[in-house]
Protein backbone atom coordinates (compact mmCIF):
# COMPACT_ATOMS: atom_id res chain seq x y z
CA UNK A 1 0.00 0.00 0.00
CA UNK A 2 2.67 2.59 0.72
CA UNK A 3 6.05 3.82 0.99
CA UNK A 4 8.27 7.36 1.04
CA UNK A 5 7.23 8.65 4.32
CA UNK A 6 7.82 7.88 7.68
CA UNK A 7 4.68 6.62 8.54
CA UNK A 8 5.14 4.73 5.75
CA UNK A 9 7.93 2.83 6.76
CA UNK A 10 6.06 1.79 10.08
CA UNK A 11 3.09 0.09 8.14
CA UNK A 12 5.75 -1.53 5.81
CA UNK A 13 7.49 -2.92 8.96
CA UNK A 14 3.98 -3.68 10.79
CA UNK A 15 2.79 -5.74 7.56
CA UNK A 16 5.64 -7.34 6.95
CA UNK A 17 6.16 -8.54 10.65
CA UNK A 18 2.92 -9.71 10.57
CA UNK A 19 3.25 -11.52 7.35
CA UNK A 20 6.89 -13.11 8.82
CA UNK A 21 4.55 -14.72 11.51
CA UNK A 22 1.40 -15.74 9.76
CA UNK A 23 3.71 -17.26 7.06
CA UNK A 24 1.62 -15.01 3.88
CA UNK A 25 3.05 -12.57 1.31
CA UNK A 26 3.16 -9.01 1.16
CA UNK A 27 3.60 -6.23 -1.36
CA UNK A 28 4.80 -3.07 -1.03
CA UNK A 29 3.64 0.35 -2.35
CA UNK A 30 4.57 1.82 -5.25
CA UNK A 31 8.33 2.24 -5.61
CA UNK A 32 7.78 5.52 -7.63
CA UNK A 33 9.47 7.66 -5.52
CA UNK A 34 12.87 5.67 -5.12
CA UNK A 35 13.24 6.08 -8.90
CA UNK A 36 12.90 10.15 -8.59
CA UNK A 37 16.55 10.42 -8.26
CA UNK A 38 16.05 13.59 -6.14
CA UNK A 39 13.98 12.13 -3.20
CA UNK A 40 15.39 8.14 -3.71
CA UNK A 41 17.76 7.51 -1.67
CA UNK A 42 15.71 8.88 1.81
CA UNK A 43 12.30 7.52 0.32
CA UNK A 44 14.14 3.96 -0.04
CA UNK A 45 14.35 3.31 3.69
CA UNK A 46 10.99 3.04 4.41
CA UNK A 47 10.19 -0.02 1.69
CA UNK A 48 12.90 -1.77 3.73
CA UNK A 49 11.68 -4.77 5.34
CA UNK A 50 13.42 -7.75 4.99
CA UNK A 51 15.77 -7.37 8.20
CA UNK A 52 11.55 -8.39 10.02
CA UNK A 53 10.69 -10.40 7.18
CA UNK A 54 13.44 -12.56 5.77
CA UNK A 55 11.42 -15.29 4.39
CA UNK A 56 8.28 -13.78 3.02
CA UNK A 57 7.17 -13.68 -0.21
CA UNK A 58 7.43 -9.98 -0.92
CA UNK A 59 6.32 -8.27 -4.04
CA UNK A 60 8.04 -4.89 -5.01
CA UNK A 61 5.12 -2.63 -7.14
CA UNK A 62 5.36 -0.02 -10.22
CA UNK A 63 3.19 1.47 -12.25
CA UNK A 64 2.36 0.66 -15.87
CA UNK A 65 2.72 4.34 -17.08
CA UNK A 66 6.26 4.72 -15.01
CA UNK A 67 7.66 1.38 -16.83
CA UNK A 68 9.27 2.28 -19.88
CA UNK A 69 12.74 1.11 -21.59
CA UNK A 70 15.02 3.51 -19.42
CA UNK A 71 13.12 3.19 -16.32
CA UNK A 72 13.94 -0.79 -16.08
CA UNK A 73 17.55 -0.20 -14.16
CA UNK A 74 16.83 1.99 -11.37
CA UNK A 75 13.42 -0.59 -11.42
CA UNK A 76 15.75 -3.70 -10.68
CA UNK A 77 17.56 -1.45 -8.47
CA UNK A 78 14.96 -0.99 -6.04
CA UNK A 79 13.89 -4.34 -6.86
CA UNK A 80 17.39 -5.23 -5.41
CA UNK A 81 17.34 -3.15 -2.40
CA UNK A 82 14.22 -4.26 -0.85
CA UNK A 83 15.10 -7.89 -1.44
CA UNK A 84 12.01 -8.73 -3.72
CA UNK A 85 10.70 -11.93 -5.65
CA UNK A 86 8.37 -10.80 -7.70
CA UNK A 87 7.86 -7.20 -9.12
CA UNK A 88 4.05 -6.19 -9.55
CA UNK A 89 3.00 -3.75 -11.88
CA UNK A 90 -0.22 -1.55 -11.09
CA UNK A 91 -2.52 -0.35 -14.47
CA UNK A 92 -4.78 2.40 -12.87
CA UNK A 93 -5.77 4.49 -16.10
CA UNK A 94 -9.05 5.76 -14.06
CA UNK A 95 -6.89 6.64 -11.09
CA UNK A 96 -4.42 8.73 -13.19
CA UNK A 97 -7.23 10.64 -15.35
CA UNK A 98 -8.72 11.86 -11.69
CA UNK A 99 -5.65 12.57 -9.74
CA UNK A 100 -4.28 16.32 -10.30
CA UNK A 101 -1.19 16.05 -12.73
CA UNK A 102 -1.99 12.48 -13.26
CA UNK A 103 0.10 10.48 -15.76
CA UNK A 104 -2.72 9.87 -18.48
CA UNK A 105 -0.09 8.39 -21.28
CA UNK A 106 -0.96 4.64 -21.22
CA UNK A 107 -0.29 4.75 -25.02
CA UNK A 108 2.01 1.66 -25.93
CA UNK A 109 1.59 0.41 -22.21
CA UNK A 110 1.01 -2.85 -23.16
CA UNK A 111 3.40 -3.59 -26.15
CA UNK A 112 6.07 -2.30 -23.40
CA UNK A 113 5.25 -4.25 -21.11
CA UNK A 114 5.21 -7.41 -22.93
CA UNK A 115 8.80 -5.45 -24.07
CA UNK A 116 10.41 -4.95 -20.94
CA UNK A 117 8.98 -7.79 -18.73
CA UNK A 118 11.78 -10.06 -19.88
CA UNK A 119 14.70 -7.77 -18.87
CA UNK A 120 13.75 -7.40 -15.29
CA UNK A 121 15.27 -10.69 -13.82
CA UNK A 122 12.03 -10.40 -11.86
CA UNK A 123 9.03 -12.45 -12.50
CA UNK A 124 5.87 -9.99 -13.17
CA UNK A 125 2.14 -9.57 -12.19
CA UNK A 126 -0.16 -7.35 -13.53
CA UNK A 127 -2.69 -5.98 -11.33
CA UNK A 128 -5.50 -3.21 -11.55
CA UNK A 129 -5.90 -1.14 -8.37
CA UNK A 130 -9.47 -1.52 -7.32
CA UNK A 131 -11.67 -1.04 -11.14
CA UNK A 132 -10.40 -4.70 -12.27
CA UNK A 133 -8.57 -6.53 -14.94
CA UNK A 134 -11.17 -8.57 -16.98
CA UNK A 135 -11.85 -10.99 -20.20
CA UNK A 136 -10.82 -7.53 -22.51
CA UNK A 137 -7.55 -6.42 -20.66
CA UNK A 138 -7.03 -10.21 -20.83
CA UNK A 139 -7.28 -10.68 -24.85
CA UNK A 140 -5.28 -7.64 -25.31
CA UNK A 141 -2.04 -9.42 -23.56
CA UNK A 142 -2.86 -12.74 -25.16
CA UNK A 143 -3.24 -10.64 -28.63
CA UNK A 144 0.41 -9.54 -27.79
CA UNK A 145 2.10 -12.71 -28.77
CA UNK A 146 -0.79 -15.52 -27.90
CA UNK A 147 0.74 -15.91 -24.21
CA UNK A 148 0.59 -13.47 -21.59
CA UNK A 149 3.67 -11.60 -20.92
CA UNK A 150 3.51 -11.58 -17.57
CA UNK A 151 3.99 -14.41 -14.79
CA UNK A 152 0.60 -13.82 -12.91
CA UNK A 153 -2.53 -11.80 -12.51
CA UNK A 154 -4.28 -10.06 -9.57
CA UNK A 155 -7.46 -8.76 -10.74
CA UNK A 156 -7.80 -5.68 -8.33
CA UNK A 157 -11.57 -5.46 -8.86
CA UNK A 158 -14.39 -3.18 -8.39
CA UNK A 159 -16.27 -3.84 -4.91
CA UNK A 160 -13.61 -2.39 -2.49
CA UNK A 161 -11.38 0.40 -2.59
CA UNK A 162 -12.27 2.75 -5.33
CA UNK A 163 -8.92 4.65 -6.64
CA UNK A 164 -11.77 6.63 -8.31
CA UNK A 165 -13.61 7.43 -5.49
CA UNK A 166 -10.49 8.50 -3.67
CA UNK A 167 -9.20 10.49 -6.13
CA UNK A 168 -12.59 12.48 -6.22
CA UNK A 169 -12.52 13.44 -2.63
CA UNK A 170 -8.77 14.39 -2.29
CA UNK A 171 -8.81 16.52 -5.43
CA UNK A 172 -12.38 18.48 -5.31
CA UNK A 173 -13.20 17.47 -1.59
CA UNK A 174 -16.61 15.65 -2.98
CA UNK A 175 -17.76 13.22 -5.48
CA UNK A 176 -18.25 15.30 -8.59
CA UNK A 177 -18.25 12.31 -10.58
CA UNK A 178 -20.48 9.87 -8.61
CA UNK A 179 -20.93 7.15 -11.29
CA UNK A 180 -16.99 7.35 -11.86
CA UNK A 181 -16.59 5.81 -8.37
CA UNK A 182 -18.11 2.67 -8.78
CA UNK A 183 -16.86 2.15 -12.85
CA UNK A 184 -14.83 -1.31 -12.72
CA UNK A 185 -15.62 -5.26 -12.96
CA UNK A 186 -16.70 -6.64 -10.06
CA UNK A 187 -13.81 -8.72 -8.48
CA UNK A 188 -16.27 -11.89 -8.26
CA UNK A 189 -16.67 -11.10 -12.58
CA UNK A 190 -12.95 -10.66 -13.11
CA UNK A 191 -11.80 -13.72 -11.28
CA UNK A 192 -14.63 -16.09 -13.28
CA UNK A 193 -13.18 -14.20 -16.84
CA UNK A 194 -9.38 -14.18 -16.07
CA UNK A 195 -9.89 -18.02 -15.06
CA UNK A 196 -11.96 -18.38 -18.40
CA UNK A 197 -9.33 -16.89 -20.76
CA UNK A 198 -6.13 -18.07 -18.68
CA UNK A 199 -7.26 -21.66 -17.07
CA UNK A 200 -3.29 -22.09 -15.31
CA UNK A 201 -2.31 -18.43 -14.37
CA UNK A 202 -1.28 -17.83 -10.54
CA UNK A 203 -4.13 -15.73 -10.13
CA UNK A 204 -4.99 -13.55 -6.91
CA UNK A 205 -7.49 -11.88 -6.11
CA UNK A 206 -8.35 -8.33 -4.18
CA UNK A 207 -10.83 -5.79 -4.49
CA UNK A 208 -13.15 -5.83 -1.80
CA UNK A 209 -11.81 -8.93 -0.10
CA UNK A 210 -12.88 -8.40 3.92
CA UNK A 211 -13.41 -11.71 5.59
CA UNK A 212 -12.22 -15.21 5.62
CA UNK A 213 -15.70 -15.85 3.67
CA UNK A 214 -14.98 -13.23 0.71
CA UNK A 215 -11.71 -15.33 0.41
CA UNK A 216 -13.39 -18.56 0.48
CA UNK A 217 -15.88 -17.41 -2.06
CA UNK A 218 -12.65 -15.85 -4.54
CA UNK A 219 -10.88 -18.98 -4.46
CA UNK A 220 -14.08 -21.18 -5.16
CA UNK A 221 -14.68 -19.19 -7.91
CA UNK A 222 -10.71 -20.07 -9.18
CA UNK A 223 -8.33 -17.72 -7.61
CA UNK A 224 -4.87 -19.23 -6.29
CA UNK A 225 -4.26 -16.35 -3.60
CA UNK A 226 -6.48 -13.72 -2.21
CA UNK A 227 -5.28 -10.28 -1.20
CA UNK A 228 -6.27 -7.55 0.82
CA UNK A 229 -4.97 -4.07 1.54
CA UNK A 230 -7.86 -1.19 3.08
CA UNK A 231 -8.58 -2.98 6.02
CA UNK A 232 -5.45 -3.53 7.21
CA UNK A 233 -3.67 0.05 6.59
CA UNK A 234 -5.59 0.96 10.81
CA UNK A 235 -3.83 -2.18 12.40
CA UNK A 236 -0.68 -1.41 10.38
CA UNK A 237 -0.70 1.92 11.60
CA UNK A 238 -1.53 0.70 15.15
CA UNK A 239 1.16 -2.19 15.51
CA UNK A 240 2.47 -5.38 13.95
CA UNK A 241 0.34 -7.04 16.83
CA UNK A 242 -2.59 -5.45 15.43
CA UNK A 243 -2.29 -6.55 12.02
CA UNK A 244 -1.61 -10.46 12.90
CA UNK A 245 -5.11 -10.05 15.08
CA UNK A 246 -6.51 -8.77 12.43
CA UNK A 247 -5.16 -11.48 9.78
CA UNK A 248 -5.33 -14.44 11.98
CA UNK A 249 -9.31 -13.52 12.58
CA UNK A 250 -9.49 -13.76 8.66
CA UNK A 251 -7.23 -17.15 8.29
CA UNK A 252 -9.32 -18.65 11.07
CA UNK A 253 -12.91 -18.09 9.01
CA UNK A 254 -11.20 -19.01 6.44
CA UNK A 255 -10.62 -22.52 7.85
CA UNK A 256 -13.83 -22.77 9.43
CA UNK A 257 -15.35 -22.13 5.51
CA UNK A 258 -13.07 -24.86 4.47
CA UNK A 259 -14.53 -27.34 6.92
CA UNK A 260 -18.10 -26.46 6.01
CA UNK A 261 -16.94 -26.87 2.27
CA UNK A 262 -15.87 -30.38 3.52
CA UNK A 263 -12.88 -28.91 1.62
CA UNK A 264 -9.17 -30.62 2.94
CA UNK A 265 -7.54 -27.55 1.80
CA UNK A 266 -7.17 -24.70 -0.08
CA UNK A 267 -6.97 -26.36 -3.46
CA UNK A 268 -9.82 -28.67 -2.85
CA UNK A 269 -11.99 -25.34 -2.66
CA UNK A 270 -11.89 -25.25 -6.66
CA UNK A 271 -13.73 -28.33 -6.77
CA UNK A 272 -16.85 -26.97 -4.64
CA UNK A 273 -20.10 -26.01 -6.19
CA UNK A 274 -20.71 -22.21 -6.39
CA UNK A 275 -24.02 -21.70 -6.59
CA UNK A 276 -24.99 -17.75 -7.74
CA UNK A 277 -28.38 -16.30 -6.32
CA UNK A 278 -29.55 -13.15 -7.63
C1 LIG B 1 -3.94 2.91 1.13
C2 LIG B 1 -3.79 2.12 -0.13
C3 LIG B 1 -2.69 2.31 -0.94
C4 LIG B 1 -2.52 1.57 -2.12
N1 LIG B 1 -1.39 1.74 -2.86
C5 LIG B 1 -1.17 0.95 -3.94
C6 LIG B 1 0.07 1.03 -4.65
O1 LIG B 1 0.95 1.81 -4.33
N2 LIG B 1 0.23 0.21 -5.72
C7 LIG B 1 -0.74 -0.69 -6.09
O2 LIG B 1 -0.52 -1.45 -7.04
N3 LIG B 1 -1.92 -0.76 -5.46
C8 LIG B 1 -2.15 0.03 -4.39
N4 LIG B 1 -3.34 -0.07 -3.71
C9 LIG B 1 -4.42 -0.92 -4.27
C10 LIG B 1 -4.48 -2.28 -3.63
O3 LIG B 1 -3.32 -3.02 -3.96
C11 LIG B 1 -5.72 -3.10 -4.04
O4 LIG B 1 -5.60 -3.54 -5.37
C12 LIG B 1 -7.01 -2.33 -3.90
O5 LIG B 1 -6.94 -1.44 -2.81
C13 LIG B 1 -8.19 -3.23 -3.69
O6 LIG B 1 -8.11 -3.92 -2.46
P1 LIG B 1 -8.95 -3.51 -1.15
O7 LIG B 1 -10.39 -3.39 -1.56
O8 LIG B 1 -8.70 -4.64 -0.19
O9 LIG B 1 -8.41 -2.23 -0.63
C14 LIG B 1 -3.51 0.64 -2.51
C15 LIG B 1 -4.65 0.47 -1.69
C16 LIG B 1 -4.78 1.18 -0.52
C17 LIG B 1 -6.01 0.96 0.33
Amino acid sequence: MTGGADLSGTINRNLAAAAQRLGIGMMLGSQRVVLDTARGEEAATSFAVRDVAPDVLLFGNIGLAQMTKDAVPHIVRALDRVGADVLAVHTNPLQEAIQRNGDTDFSGSLHRLHDLAGMLGYPVLLKEVGHGIGAAAVAKLLRLSGEPPVAAIDVAGAGGTSWSRVEQLVRYGELRYPDLADWGIPTAQAILDVRHALPVIPLVASGGIRTGMDAAKALALGADVVAIARPLLGPAIESADAAIDWLQRFIDELRICLHGCAAADLRALRNVEVVSTP
